[in-house]
């Protein structure tokens, strides 16, 4: 959203930027593709997706106060009562009206483009480069995780003109498709924050996974900087995709790294590291537990560094950074349980991380309760068997659920095996008689595996604890 008072888009601009038509003075405060998040002032794109087509909500959008409306079709035009409105900007496609705003801004953009991608931890590294970039200048950057073929150009038909830094996410699930997102990003500094096994199902091979996500390293500009971790680097499909006068920037421990993490200590109730980079040193103290995030900071900060500035001051903005919602946040569960919630999602990577996280933390026990992670497609049962080793490892007492989870479940030690049920909702009455005053639980699990809902259950006083009538 833009904060200063000049309209982030003019009649002008969106007939330069669309080739649309518009007969209205519109004066445009921000860009919305949902009428449910629309504020007075925006302007809404009747965008077409799986289940919904945005034309349909034309007139919602118009009364709730859209400043402009952007639609292709001309019978839901026609319906809506808008072919003559003076707010309509009539496009031959709405999905490539949005691509030609965001275009055209990045075009217009001053300031410096960053992109981010990776298995995991996109989403965080980006919320705290944001953070910490805010000590630097304006910062533009994606919101939640808007990282595909929609949320990209909304991001960047976002952009301020005002803003000295846009920070992009930038997903995938299937081959090729973050170079066309890439090449609408056009970003100085590239950062892919790990390469693992997340949607395996739909990518092959770790190999493939390494390939596609370089794909952003091969698009940056002479001069410019790709960053990732050092084991990320060791992929030779990594650093075969770097341009020759593109230079790579290792975060890491090893004599390799150019942004080197010289000490890194991590507790239960946070991090502190140290690093060296070309552009300064940084002492790091994170509020928020678990090694994995003092990874994503380190990466953040290598960022700035590449940008040309001193850390420091983007190390102090991190001190207080949070995780969003079921990323990691802890709380207490009736019963004094302290609760990990990564209920958010999951992926072989994120579940050792936490798994980690939970192991720092003090307890008389360590509980996991994890639901299927998916995506794997044939992969699966390799993949959740795998993490028999990390819990065995940590003696940490697991509970299942979903078909996937049966095969971690029975790799699992006898002692281990604290339940399995098919549902997160069953699950939850295993669980709930079997946790103790000063338990540490983490729950973890792919969206649709629910674990929100056995959070929600473990969160009913025990009187009421009753799935079946939820
Ligand atoms: N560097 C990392 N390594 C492993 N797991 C991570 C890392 N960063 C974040 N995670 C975990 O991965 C999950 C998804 O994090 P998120 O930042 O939303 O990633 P993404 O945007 O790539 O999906 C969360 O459970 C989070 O705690
Ligand atoms: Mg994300």
């Amino acid at each position: 959203m833009p904060t200063s008072t000049a309209p982030l888009w003019t009649s002008q601009d969106l007939r330069n930027a669309t080739q649309g038509q518009l007969t209205g003075d519109v004066h445009v405060r921000a860009v919305c593709i949902d009428t449910r998040s629309l504020q007075p002032g925006d302007l809404f794109i009747a965008l077409i997706g799986h289940n919904a087509d945005g034309h349909q909500y034309l007139k919602q959008a118009l009364e709730h106060g859209a400043a402009c409306v952007i639609a292709h079709d001309g019978a839901a035009i026609a319906k809506a009562g808008l072919t003559d409105d003076p707010r309509l900007l009539l496009v031959s496609d709405t999905m490539q009206a949005l691509e030609a705003l965001g275009r055209y801004r990045r075009a217009q953009f001053k300031g410096k483009a960053i992109a981010i991608t990776g298995s995991v931890g996109k989403t965080t590294t980006k919320n705290m480069l944001a953070t910490a970039l805010a000590a630097y200048g304006k910062v533009h950057a994606s919101v939640a995780s808007f990282n595909n073929h929609w949320g990209v150009p909304l991001t960047l038909a976002r952009l301020p003109q005002d803003a000295a830094f846009c920070i992009s996410e930038v997903g995938m699930n299937h081959p090729g498709e973050i170079a066309p997102l890439v090449a609408q990003i056009r970003p100085d500094i590239g950062l892919i924050t790990t390469i693992g096994s997340a949607h395996l199902g739909h990518m092959g091979s770790l190999n493939a996974i390494a390939a596609e996500k370089a794909s952003l390293f091969a698009a940056l500009p002479a001069g410019g900087t790709a960053l990732c971790p050092e084991e990320a680097a060791q992929f030779p499909a990594v650093t075969h995709a770097i341009p020759q006068d593109v230079s790579l920037w290792q975060v890491g421990t090893t004599s390799h790294a150019t942004i080197h993490c010289d000490e890194l200590h991590c507790t239960a109730t946070g991090s502190q590291l140290h690093l060296s980079t070309p552009a300064g040193e940084a002492q790091l103290t994170l509020t928020a537990p678990g090694p994995h995030l003092a990874r994503n900071a380190a990466l953040a900060l290598g960022a700035i560094a590449a940008l040309g500035l001193p850390p420091q001051a983007g190390a102090t903005a991190l001190r207080h950074f949070q995780p969003e919602a079921g990323r990691g946040q802890q709380r207490l569960l009736p019963g004094e349980i302290t609760l990990l919630d990564e209920s958010y999602n999951a992926s072989g990577p994120s579940i050792r991380a936490a798994l980690e996280t939970l192991s720092l933390m003090p307890a008389p026990r360590h509980i996991a309760a994890l639901g299927d992670i998916r995506e794997l497609g044939t992969f699966a049962a390799e993949e959740h068997r795998a993490l028999a080793q990390p819990l065995t490892e940590h003696n940490i007492l697991t509970f299942c659920c979903g078909p996937h989870m049966k095969s971690l479940y029975e790799a699992l030690p006898r002692s281990l095996q604290g339940g399995y049920a098919e549902t997160s909702t069953q699950l939850a009455l295993l669980l709930r008689p079997a946790l103790q005053k000063g338990d540490v639980l983490l729950v973890k699990g792919s969206l649709g595996s629910r674990m929100r809902d056995l959070i929600a259950l473990l969160d009913q006083p025990e009187s009421s604890h009753s799935p079946e009538s939820t």
